[in-house]
């Protein structure tokens, strides 16, 4: 790491003008567990002050942390490192309050506003949304692979992609709270995305790559056929694109892998993609419990240390594991038009009345045999005690995994001090093969909405969680003896109770004065 290149965090587009948004402070409501499910929030009517609490609720800055005469913002959205790669876009017809014309703009996080990039006519944004529900709005995620390879070389190109998963899961429970829904539009190429969002310019080593679009809309009305008309993007080549990208760090190194990945992964368009994908889990049975969704949001927040003492009941684990399932109209699952390819294998620590010990959660249940057959033949591929009818969970073996666990993930205690902490094994030969190289980044994406809820899982039950990017992958594969590339290991994640960060220095939410 070089200190005198370390990026910029904060991409601006100098000259474009900037649409200021309102803060606004978290409410009580919606109740955090009725708010994953579609269907229990009124939907709000599309304008200047939703779109500024939607910005508020998934991408804005959250919290500040400081040490000696540093000090640094941190997001609603949890990024690997702190390095935010992850750029977000609001691609928006007329608007009350906010633009009488269509508009594409860049969201800058510290000032909490639009960056308005183009305006283009309202025949051009009806064409281009024709067949997805009224009143709509795109969100698009790209990333900037520079600012996590400062720091991770070669590895920055898996830790974007967990980002943008995380960003997906943020903008989706976002949505959620405001009675919308997201979901992920995925017909277009990667070249198409780039025309939509203005990036077709050479940017050279601080290249934006265009990961995905999203449709929000309200709750309850139907995506028809989920795509966008790729014949109207010509229009977007041709708009006068407003502001100039600044320059996020004085010189570069080059990574020519990650280069290479990101072009082996470029999607082409493709059409009718994934075919209709039914709920893989059970309805999700909503607690009583008097949490507010957004407090929960605000409070996210990464554990350092844990105290390796905390513990929590074995209904807490079921109800976080259940969470993670793709149940009917279950946010933020909802928002992935493919079925569940994300599984978990759990180092069990500190769960009362559950044996410490190694389980594994299949959260598309036709997997169940094919990972069986996969894993080492010894599992006994036992129900623990009391778990939940349509939760797929399996003890493979028992005794203290503490050590286990952090060794796999690269030795870092905060995997071994908590309650539980998991890798996310990937169905990942059969996605590439059917779709191909493209489908590799959505694995990740999968794997980082799982993470988004998760880290809201354990702040709404008084633990805290934290995503392990850096594990080693070929260990894990080992430990439950996985030789192919059937499966494969994609990311890691820990929950128990935190030791307190003394460099934080502010309580959510936090309104950053640039
Ligand atoms: C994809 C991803 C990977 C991460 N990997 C690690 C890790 O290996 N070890 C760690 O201590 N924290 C890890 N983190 C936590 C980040 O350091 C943390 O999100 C960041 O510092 C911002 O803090 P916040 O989550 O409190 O906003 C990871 C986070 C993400 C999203």
């Amino acid at each position: 790491m070089d200190w005198a290149t370390q990026p910029n965090p904060f991409r601006r587009y100098e000259g474009a003008p900037l649409i200021a948004l309102d803060h606004i402070p978290p409410s009580s409501e919606p109740q955090y567990d009725a708010a994953f499910v579609v269907g229990h929030v009124l939907p709000q009517p599309f304008s200047r002050r939703q779109v500024s609490q939607f910005f508020c609720d998934s991408l804005a800055l959250s919290a500040l942390k400081q040490a000696g005469n540093s000090s640094w913002a941190l997001r609603i959205n949890p990024s690997s490192g702190n390095l935010h790669p992850t750029e977000g876009y609001l691609i928006c017809g007329p608007m009350a309050d906010l633009c009488t014309m269509p508009i594409v703009c860049h969201y800058a996080p510290a000032e909490h506003a639009l960056e308005r990039r183009a305006e283009f006519s309202l025949e051009t944004w009806q064409a281009l949304t024709k067949g997805l529900p009224e009143p709509v709005l795109l969100v698009g995620l790209t990333s900037v692979h520079w600012r996590e390879a400062w720091k991770y070389g070669e590895r920055a190109y898996r830790y974007c992609q967990h980002d943008v998963g995380h960003a997906m899961a943020a903008v989706s429970l976002a949505a959620a709270a405001l009675g919308w829904q997201a979901t992920l539009l995925d017909d277009l190429g990667t070249d198409a995305l780039a025309t939509l969002l203005g990036l077709c310019e050479p940017r050279g080593a601080e290249a934006e790559q265009p990961d995905c679009v999203l449709a929000v809309y309200p709750q309850g009305r139907v995506v028809r056929d989920g795509t966008l008309r790729s014949e109207v993007l010509e229009t977007f080549a041709t708009l006068p694109w407003l502001g100039k990208p600044n320059l996020l760090s004085q010189s570069h190194v080059k990574w020519p892998m990650i280069d290479q990945v990101t072009a082996a992964t470029k999607k082409p368009p493709t059409d009718q993609l994934y075919g209709t994908s039914g709920p893989t889990g059970p309805p999700l049975a909503i607690s009583a419990a008097p949490l507010s969704l957004r407090k929960i949001i605000y409070q996210r927040r990464s554990a350092v240390a844990l105290d390796g003492r905390t513990g929590i009941t074995h209904d807490a684990f079921y109800r976080i594991l259940a969470k993670t399932l793709a149940g009917p109209g279950q946010f933020p699952f909802n928002a992935l038009p493919w079925t569940p390819l994300i599984h978990l294998a759990l180092f069990v620590h500190r769960v009362r009345d559950l044996d410490p010990g190694l389980y594994v959660l299949v959260r598309d249940p036709t997997q169940t045999t094919v990972l069986r057959a996969e894993m080492k033949p010894e599992f006994p591929w036992a129900k623990p005690v009391a778990c939940p009818d349509g939760l797929e969970l399996y003890q493979l073996q028992t005794g203290d995994a503490r050590k286990l666990s952090e060794q796999v993930s690269c030795h870092q205690s905060i995997a071994a001090d908590g309650c539980f902490s998991l890798g996310m094994i990937a169905e990942f030969e059969r996605p590439l093969q059917q779709f191909g190289a493209w489908f590799y980044p959505r694995l990740f994406w999968e794997s980082g909405v799982v993470g988004q809820v998760l880290y809201l899982e354990a702040e709404a039950i008084g633990i805290r969680g934290t995503g392990i990017g850096c594990f080693f992958d070929d260990p894990m594969h080992s430990v439950l003896g996985l030789k192919t590339l059937r499966y494969q290991s994609l990311y890691h994640f820990t929950t128990g109770g935190p030791v307190e960060d003394s460099r934080l220095r502010s309580s959510p939410p936090y309104s950053f004065i640039p």
